[in-house]
């Protein structure tokens, strides 16, 4: 079997999908199957192989290589962000009839929207942040956002990743400067309270029909909060397994679970929870996590005695049937 891993995007994400879609490849069996690495960039589609590029034909999603047609029979998806993980390139390759390791277009892009995610899971009665939502060129009143979600408070890009575009505001004076950077990643914008207590993720896949709940992790960041520095430049630590009582443990476990039914998932998934009062509140969900040997979803496969190999191969062979 043909195995498009696409990779890049056309987000601020793009180096980190890189990354992740590079050590897709270098796990995928290649007993079992056939990786091909496909740049998905602004600059233009291409499968990339020793440094040459061979352009990808969009009508079809093929590619002319050495003198054959190159077709695939699954797509791995491993661009974070925009047009992957938002589920908008997922339509084309149901169109096309191509398989792919995600979910179905439509969860994927309500989960990318982290405002319509929330209030989804709310009507499910899943504690989480008070949150205001603002459009670009809406008129901003500060002290409304303040009353409603006090301070400090996070501002955050509606649609997005890695923390681009995320502030904490601290004061009043904060949340226009923290508005306007989060609006250069997106045109919509969350602010949410700031929940203090310990913050985990929580990895859910599936595997052979069965939706798995990995082992936790506590992340105890260095910086403010988790933001880009703190999960690419070593600035946290990520404890695999989390140290958690008992009771948090599986409070956690049954409502990351709960999470993942209720939005109608499959495929990987990743979401993050802040524990208030012994109650862990949920942040977000991220359906194409990190996926190098570092990235938290396949330490917690790793936990799990599950190997990166066994975990791609996994997606690859679900998706197929
Ligand atoms: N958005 C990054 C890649 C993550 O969730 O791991
Ligand atoms: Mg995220």
């Amino acid at each position: 079997k043909n195995i498009a891993i696409i990779m890049g995007g056309y987000s601020s994400e793009v180096a980190i999908s890189l990354k992740s879609g590079n050590v897709v490849y270098q796990h995928i069996d290649t007993s079992k199957f056939n990786p091909y690495c496909i740049h998905i960039l602004k600059e233009g589609w291409f499968l990339v192989e020793d440094e040459q590029k061979f352009p990808v034909n969009k009508h079809d999603f093929s590619v002319d290589f050495k003198g054959n047609k190159l077709t695939f029979d699954c797509v791995f998806n491993a661009i974070h962000g925009a047009p992957g993980e938002n589920g908008v390139i997922l339509a084309y390759f149901d169109l096309l009839g191509i398989k792919h390791t995600s979910a179905p277009f439509y969860q994927m892009a309500l989960t990318f929207n982290k405002r319509d995610t929330l209030s989804i899971l709310r009507k499910y009665d899943i504690p989480t942040a008070i949150s205001v939502y603002l459009n670009q060129g809406e008129t901003v009143d500060v002290d409304t956002i303040i009353k409603k979600v006090g301070l400090p408070c996070f501002v955050k890009p509606n649609n997005a990743g890695s923390s681009f575009g995320i502030s904490k505001a601290h004061t009043k004076e904060d949340i226009l400067p923290a508005i306007e950077k989060a609006y250069k990643e997106d045109s919509e914008i969350l602010i949410e309270s700031f929940l203090d207590g310990k913050e985990v993720s929580v990895g859910v896949i599936q595997c052979k029909d069965e939706t798995i709940v990995l082992p936790i992790t506590e992340i105890v960041s260095e910086n403010d909060f988790f933001d880009y520095e703190a999960k690419y430049e070593g600035k946290s630590q990520e404890i695999t397994p989390a140290r958690l009582t008992s009771e948090e443990e599986s409070k956690v476990r049954e409502v990351a679970k709960k999470v993942y039914t209720v939005l109608n998932m499959s495929g990987f998934s990743r979401s993050e929870y802040i524990f208030v009062n012994g109650v862990p509140h949920f942040l977000e969900m991220n359906t194409v996590p990190g996926l190098t040997e570092e990235s938290i979803l396949p330490q917690q496969a790793q936990e799990a005695g599950i190997s990166l190999t066994e975990l791609f191969g996994n997606a690859i062979e679900s998706s197929l049937n």
